[in-house]
């Protein structure tokens, strides 16, 4: 199923995702520097991420887990000129790689990257952050019932919270599976369950290039 998986991605690409050098940049050094690309969103997701913010209208974004910042472009994509992400990864030669990245995109959006643990700058920013009107979930899995809660902290009401890689390839269901990746995600799902604070949620599995997986989508109350 992978090879069909990844033609009808390929096939979709060609038709619907318009080529942009500065995404093809970042690819293309992420391979030079002898990374992987399985963690970088399929660019139909990326492209998914840029159409929400749009409709949304959004200005300020953070993203937890930048990598080599391939999901920060489409991010940034989609933001006016005046726009601001703040970007955070817990480590040092992803930093440098997604700093790298960023540095050669020449975005007109301002965008920072604040290197460490992510529950560790959510907490530190200044007590008057302003809140975030889209945040992209992304970075180590066992994290992210903490995510969540810090992400809910850092919103309005009307701000979209979109985490990834929430299915695993159905590891989530398996019972004798208690990776610290897997017990997160079962966790975030049981907190976001009737979550006083989301006006409403969802996840989503996909196929495709990047195998099976899926997302998690909440709108803050
Ligand atoms: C992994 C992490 C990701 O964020 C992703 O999109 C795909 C894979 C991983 O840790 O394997
Ligand atoms: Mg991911």
């Amino acid at each position: 199923m992978q090879q069909m998986w990844t033609d009808i991605d390929q096939y979709i690409e060609s038709h619907l995702i318009p080529e942009d050098p500065v995404l093809l940049q970042t690819l293309k050094n992420t391979d030079d520097r002898g990374y992987p690309d399985h963690l970088a969103v399929a660019a139909n997701q990326g492209m998914l991420l840029q159409m929400l913010i749009q409709m949304n209208n959004c200005k300020r974004v953070l993203e937890l887990g930048t990598f080599a910042a391939y999901s920060t472009m489409w991010l940034a994509r989609a933001l006016p000129d005046d726009g601001y992400i703040l970007t955070i990864e817990g480590r040092d030669t992803h930093a440098a790689l997604g700093q790298e990245n960023i540095d050669n995109a020449k975005l007109k959006q301002q965008v920072e990257l604040k290197v460490g643990r992510a529950a560790d700058i959510m907490r530190a920013l200044p007590e008057d952050t302003e809140a975030f009107d889209f945040i992209f979930i992304d970075a180590d899995k066992q994290s992210y019932p903490e995510y969540l809660e810090l992400s809910l902290k850092l919103s309005h009401s009307g701000t979209v919270i979109f985490l990834d890689n929430v299915i695993r390839a159905g590891a989530i269901l398996e019972e004798s599976n208690h990776k610290p990746s897997i017990e997160g995600i079962r966790d975030m799902f049981s907190a976001m369950q009737n979550h006083p604070a989301i006006l409403s949620c969802t996840a989503l599995q996909t196929v495709g290039s990047k195998g099976h997986d899926g997302f998690a989508l909440a709108i803050v109350k």
